[in-house]
C-alpha cells in the first residue's frame, strides 16, 4: 500500500532525507530532491538513454536492484501498468538502509509501485512474468552473473534491459574478467567485467533474439547498455531505437563496434 506524505512540510522532508545515504538523484517535490552520489544529469542522461526509447503505457516492470528506486519510479511515471521493485544487498545494508531510502522517496511521489526484498540468484518463475525487466548496474556485482541471467530469461516476457561495466572490450571474442578481492575499484561486490561479444553471445544463447547496444551515455564503453528481446516482443514496446543503439546480433557486429568505436 503507497502511502502519500501531505503531513510533512518541505523542511521536515528534508530533515528525513538528510538521515540516508542516497545513490538516486531524486526530485521527490520541486526544490526537494535527495543527495545522490549519482548526479541528477547523470540519472536523467541514463533515464533518457534506457527508457525514453521504450512505450511503458499499461506496462509490467521487474527492477531487479532498485535501489532507492529511480527506474522504478520513472517506468511507473511513464505508464507502466505494474512495477515491481525488488533489492536486498543494499535494502538490508546498515549503512545504505535502501528499503528505507525506497519507501521515503515511494511514499513521497505518491506511486503505486510494489516492493519485495529478493536477492537477484533468488528469482524464479514463481514471481510471473513482466513485459520489461530491467538489470541496471547489477550483472557486475553477482558472482554468478550466468545462472541469475538464466533465472531473468524465465520472468522475462519482452525485454530485458541491462546496464553493466564492461572490460575486454578492445577483443573480438567473448571475455569477462574476473576482480578477485576488491581489485576493482577497492569495492569486494565487484566480480565480473564482460566484453560486448560475452553479453551477446551469453544472451542468445539465454534465448533473446534481438540484441541492441550502446554505450554509456557519460561512462562510454566503460559501461554498456544492452536491450534484449525475445520473439514475443510486441511492435508497439519499441518507439525509437535509433543512434546509438546498434543491432548487435547481425554478422561483423562486433568487429564493426571495435573498429569504429
Ligand atoms: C550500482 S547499484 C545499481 C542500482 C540501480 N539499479 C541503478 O542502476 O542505479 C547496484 C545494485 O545491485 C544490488 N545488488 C544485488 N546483488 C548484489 C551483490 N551481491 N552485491 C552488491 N550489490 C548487489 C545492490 O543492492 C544495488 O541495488
Amino acid at each position: 500500500m503507497t502511502l502519500t506524505m501531505p503531513h510533512l512540510s518541505d523542511a521536515e522532508l528534508l530533515a528525513r532525507i538528510q538521515q540516508f545515504h542516497w545513490f538516486h538523484t531524486i526530485a521527490l517535490r520541486p526544490g526537494v530532491v535527495t543527495p545522490g552520489l549519482k548526479d541528477q544529469q547523470v540519472m536523467a542522461l541514463e533515464e533518457d538513454a534506457l527508457l525514453a526509447p521504450f512505450d511503458l503505457t499499461g506496462r509490467s516492470v521487474l527492477d531487479v536492484g532498485a535501489w532507492n528506486g529511480f527506474f522504478s519510479f520513472s517506468a511507473k511515471q511513464r505508464g507502466a501498468r505494474r512495477v515491481l521493485a525488488t533489492d536486498s544487498y543494499v535494502w538490508k545494508h546498515p549503512v545504505w538502509q535502501g528499503r528505507e531510502t525506497f519507501e521515503l522517496a515511494r511514499d513521497s511521489l505518491g506511486l503505486e509501485v510494489e516492493a519485495a526484498e529478493i536477492a537477484p540468484f533468488e528469482i524464479t518463475d514463481q514471481l510471473g512474468r513482466f513485459d520489461v525487466v530491467l538489470f541496471l548496474g547489477v550483472f557486475y556485482h553477482l558472482y554468478d552473473p550466468i545462472e541469475v541471467m538464466t533465472r531473468l530469461r524465465q520472468v522475462t516476457r519482452q525485454l530485458l534491459l541491462i546496464e553493466t561495466h564492461q572490460d575486454l572490450t578492445a577483443e573480438a571474442r567473448p571475455g569477462m574478467v574476473f576482480y578477485p578481492a576488491a581489485t576493482l575499484a577497492g569495492d569486494a561486490t565487484n566480480w565480473w567485467g564482460p566484453n560486448p561479444a560475452l553479453m551477446l553471445h551469453l544472451l542468445l544463447q539465454l534465448g533473446f533474439t534481438r540484441i541492441f547496444y550502446r554505450d554509456h551515455p557519460t561512462l562510454g564503453r566503460g559501461h554498456g547498455l544492452y536491450a534484449a528481446f525475445l520473439p514475443e516482443v510486441e511492435d508497439g514496446l519499441i518507439l525509437q531505437l535509433g543512434s546509438p543503439w546498434r543491432d548487435l546480433d547481425v554478422p561483423g557486429a562486433i568487429e564493426d563496434l571495435l573498429v569504429r568505436g
